[in-house]
């Protein structure tokens, strides 16, 4: 334990070791990579990308990594990050090493100014000692019913560039900007599917991933119309397949909620929800917020609320709804698209 430094990864060496230790410590197939799921954590994608490590005596022995990107909210947008990539190699596991890489990166998501960390992981414990707490609410709902789409369309069962303008124009989750087409084409289990019209693609949907959301539609955009062509096309094809989308999303969609199973989102660490609650609630009352030694203070119109810094991720993001804050658009209705879960 005494021999282990910290350090950034940057090396073309430091890069190769990152990726053996993270296909070792996921369910990575033999002669495939972690990357090939998770390619965000790769880098080179336009998303500023910061890795550290844990070394014992010059070999990776944990990791964990952060980018930044932007959340829409309304027409505002604002600063957030995603952590993820975190592993400690089987014989260095419990010495608080993942921990230790996971606070350098909260250190340096405050020093950019970030106002909220995501991250999808399923050691609820571990991140919930460092800051983090379960929020947000989203549904599984399976394809099996009938869609009855009214419209037909041509399905193409390949990425078509024009699905980047598509998933620009969705109204909700996080930006989508210039470099990323590359991105979000090399992953390489995902399948992509549009329904066209000639040669404009009208809609499209994105299902599976490798390690996780096998069988889940978890990207769509576009028409209505032509995103229930492809669902419904898909249901027949593979009986087991599911969405999973937050309220508003499926509704849009007429897709009813009620096989649906409810979930967290995510965990997320609100390091500072002045950005956050004014995007939230532009165009309506305003709410003031604070910072009064360890608590955040939201300021009402009659009321004052004291909230402890872990419970500002439910409190902003649900899915608890504070009575408090019942005339406030709070909880926000947050929604990440599968790809975005790194
Ligand atoms: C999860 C993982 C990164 C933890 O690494 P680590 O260096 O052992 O973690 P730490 O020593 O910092 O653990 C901190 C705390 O979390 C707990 N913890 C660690 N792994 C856990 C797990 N899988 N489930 C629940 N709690 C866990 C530890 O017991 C410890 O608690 P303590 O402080 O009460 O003793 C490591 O087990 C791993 O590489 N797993 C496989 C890859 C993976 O699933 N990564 C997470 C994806 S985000």
């Amino acid at each position: 334990m005494n021999n282990i430094s910290y350090d950034l990864i940057e090396t073309d060496l430091q890069c190769e070791a990152f990726e053996n230790l993270l296909n070792c410590s996921f369910p990575v197939k033999k002669n495939t990579s972690f990357f090939d799921d998770f390619p965000i954590w790769k880098g080179n994608h336009h998303f500023p990308l910061f890795k550290v490590g844990a070394f014992d005596k010059g070999q990776l022995v944990s990791c964990a990594a952060i980018v930044l990107r932007e959340l829409k909210i309304g027409y505002s947008r604002v600063k957030v990050a995603v952590i993820g990539a975190v592993a400690t190699d089987s014989n260095y596991r419990g010495q608080g090493l993942a921990s230790h890489c996971v606070q350098f990166l909260q250190k340096y998501a405050d020093d950019h100014q970030v106002g909220v960390i995501f991250l999808w992981g399923s050691e609820h414990g571990m991140y919930n000692k460092l800051g983090f707490d379960l929020c947000g609410l989203q549904f599984r709902v399976p394809l099996n019913k009938a869609l009855n789409p009214e419209k037909s369309y041509i399905k193409d069962e390949n990425w078509n560039d024009q699905i980047i303008e598509l998933m620009k124009s969705r109204k909700s989750g996080f930006e989508i900007g210039i470099g990323n087409e590359q991105w979000l084409q090399s992953h390489k289990n995902v399948n992509w599917w549009v329904a066209k019209k000639e040669e404009t693609v009208c809609g499209f949907i994105a299902f599976d991933r490798g390690i996780d959301l096998q069988n889940i539609v978890h990207e769509w955009g576009g028409d209505p119309d032509a995103i229930a062509f492809l669902l419904n096309e898909l249901s027949q094809i593979r009986l087991e397949s599911q969405i999973i989308g937050n309220r508003e999303e499926l509704e849009s969609l007429q897709i009813s909620l009620s096989q649906g199973i409810e979930e967290y989102i995510c965990m997320a660490q609100v390091l500072d929800p002045g950005p956050l609650v004014s995007a939230i609630s532009k165009g309506e009352k305003k709410i003031e917020i604070q910072k009064q030694g360890d608590q955040w203070i939201f300021k009402l119109a009659d009321q004052e609320l004291r909230i402890d810094p872990f419970h500002l991720s439910q409190i902003i993001f649900g899915p608890t709804s504070y009575k408090e804050l019942k005339d406030t658009p709070l909880p926000f209705s947050l929604w990440a698209w599968g790809l975005d879960a790194g």
